[in-house]
């Protein structure tokens, strides 16, 4: 008898879990749209190439069409599903809202989750391709518009919303500045 190629998968979305029996060759994407009706998360090429199927995989960014969804078992993934706070817009979802970061909205889930991810790499003090003194002792580089650009580089927008999304991601990376300062006493 061949070798079943399906298993049982609990997988942990948006802080739930789910349990399904999925074939080992479904891509994380294919088992949050097909399976589980998180279609949130939009598929483009579904090779690599576009960043529309962008999550978060332990808190970082993943292209879910590449990732096959066994190998986010026991990961916290987070869709674009799981970004606001009940009725609030997270501040990034709120900032292309304002701006207008989008025009027929297919990318914006993934340009949202990347643009989450880039404001924590940022204010780890992550380089860039464009950051010119990555020297360790050198200071985290300000997040121009070249930064954002380059940083969300992954993420195609076949609109060419790209002046509003650089300048929403701009805003909620200030404003997620601000949340960080010390009050003045
Ligand atoms: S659908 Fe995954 S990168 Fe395009
Ligand atoms: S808003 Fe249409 S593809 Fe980006």
């Amino acid at each position: 008898m061949a070798p079943s190629t399906s298993s049982a998968l609990t997988l942990h979305i948006n802080g739930e879990k789910y349990t399904l029996p999925v074939d080992h060759r479904t891509t994380l994407l294919d088992a949050l749209r097909e399976h589980l009706d998180l279609t949130g998360t939009k598929k483009g090429c579904d090779q690599g190439q576009c960043g529309a199927c962008t999550v978060l995989l332990d808190g970082r960014r993943a292209l879910s069409c590449l990732q096959l969804a066994v190998a986010a078992e026991g990961r916290e993934v987070t869709t674009i599903e799981g970004v606001a706070d009940g009725d609030r817009l997270h501040p990034v979802q709120q900032a292309f809202l304002d701006l207008d970061g989008y025009q027929c909205g297919y990318c914006t889930p993934g340009q949202i989750c990347s643009a989450l991810a880039v404001i924590e790499e940022h204010a780890a003090g992550w380089p860039s391709a464009v950051t010119e003194d990555v020297r360790p002792e050198a200071a985290a580089p300000a997040l121009t518009a070249e930064e954002i650009r380059e940083r969300m580089s992954g993420n195609l927008c076949r609109c060419g919303a790209y002046t509003s999304i650089v300048q929403a991601v701009a805003r909620a990376a200030e404003h997620a500045a601000d949340e960080t300062k010390e009050p003045v006493a």
